[in-house]
């Protein structure tokens, strides 16, 4: 690379180093069998981790794994190939069947990562429906803020769950102007729920199509792990329902369930669903083997929230300022990107517990914070240990 070029990438480092916002990723070998138990490459120590999404365990599901084993041996390691080209297989079709099923839709289309399942499907909406205007939540996921930039469609950000802003951006078009609103249902960072039944009413009288993303929802609520549009018996309402096999189902890839007609036609012009290769069968068997297992087991998500509710008191009771909601997302406030990184270094280097700290752009610049994700296999002393380090050095840093 001549000098020229590289002065741009030094530069681009340097601004990231100045802000603190300069990521380093940690080195972990998750333990199977041991969640939420991993090694720290850095020293061979073994941590706890209190920051992974694999909220229910379900990565070392030991159904999943066998299944998983198994589809590897029949089927190799890869999927050969785009859908389209040689990468069609039972153990992807199967998966559509089982999220339809779960989200009480007719269809199901799986992508390689509710990443790509948002970009994709939000891009082929606006090839498919001419002249369709977006209203997206601000604090929408970067996934779906790519999906609508790429889309080039007109757009509106309304305010974070200001149902009042969303109506008065509605109110300035016709009932005939085709129109997508779109949100998730837990937002990831503050942990709080979207407003889905008024969001759902507004949509309804101003006849616009609804898309939300329940990817921090699924396996974790409702009776059968659908998300909180079972909890709230609303899947019929929702035209679109966007998640993930990662997360609570412990694995990775996304998908959308809708009706027939919609994931037809969205199969047919999502370019990042067409122009990449499909999910490989194992992951997809795993997958299916998870979603199976939640839809009838409910002692993970008892746990889970049995857990979240003790951290969230005592952390309360410590006096440590936490995000206030009534999901499974515990929120530290920190509001200082340097103090974040200092006490999730601390935390590591001293207590062998690990807790990301969030920094911008992730969230806003002041909001940064600790984020952390109680499971269904933290124990009391986890709990405990946690609770007692994350006091100290709090009181020590901020
Ligand atoms: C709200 C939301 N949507 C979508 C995604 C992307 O999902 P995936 O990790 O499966 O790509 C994330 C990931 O963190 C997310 O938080």
């Amino acid at each position: 690379m001549s000098q020229n070029f590289e002065k741009y990438f030094t530069k681009a480092i340097e601004d990231l180093k100045s802000e603190n916002r300069y990521r380093e990723f940690v080195d972990i070998a998750r333990i199977c069998g041991e969640f939420p138990f991993a090694i720290n490459k850095k020293n061979g120590k073994k941590i706890v981790v209190w920051c992974s999404n694999d909220y229910l365990g379900m990565g070392q599901n030991p159904q999943a794994i066998l299944q998983a084993k198994k589809a590897l041996e029949d089927y190799g390691v890869g999927s050969g190939g785009t859908r389209n080209i040689s990468g069609n297989n039972s153990p992807i079709l199967d998966l559509e069947k089982t999220v339809a099923t779960l989200h009480k839709k007719e269809c199901g289309l799986v992508f390689s990562s509710g990443y790509v399942a948002n970009d994709g499907a939000i891009q082929a909406l606006v090839k498919i429906i001419p002249d369709l205007i977006l209203f997206s939540d601000a604090k929408n996921h970067a996934s779906i803020i790519a999906g609508v930039k790429n889309s080039g469609a007109k757009k509106h950000v309304f305010r974070h769950n200001d149902l009042n802003h969303l109506e008065e951006l509605l109110k300035n078009y016709s009932l005939s102007q085709p129109k997508l609103i779109i949100f998730e249902s837990v937002y990831s960072m503050d942990g709080d729920f979207g407003k889905i039944v008024e969001i759902v009413e507004i949509a309804k009288k101003y006849q616009a199509l609804t898309y939300i993303d329940e990817v921090h929802a699924v396996g974790l609520y409702g009776d059968h792990g659908a998300g909180l549009t079972e909890t709230l018996s609303i899947q019929n309402d929702i035209d679109i329902i966007q998640g993930t096999f990662a997360k609570g189902f412990g694995a990775v890839g996304g998908y959308i369930a809708s009706s027939k007609i919609i994931i037809d036609a969205i199969r047919s012009y999502a370019s990042p669903f067409i122009f990449s290769t499909s999910m490989p069968p194992c992951i997809a068997v795993a997958s299916k083997a998870n979603i199976e297992h939640l839809t009838k087991s409910k002692i993970e998500r008892e746990i889970l929230f049995t857990n979240v509710a003790q951290v969230k008191k005592r952390l309360l009771e410590n006096k440590i300022n936490i995000f206030e909601n009534n999901s499974h997302i515990v929120s530290v406030r920190v509001g200082d990107a340097k103090k974040a990184k200092i006490i999730s270094q601390k935390l590591l280097e001293d207590f062998n517990i690990y807790v990301q700290h969030i920094n911008y752009p992730t969230v806003a610049k002041g909001d940064e914070r600790l984020r952390i994700t109680p499971s269904a296999l933290h124990n009391q002393k986890m709990i405990d240990d946690l609770i007692s380090a994350l006091t100290q050095i709090i009181k020590e840093v901020l």
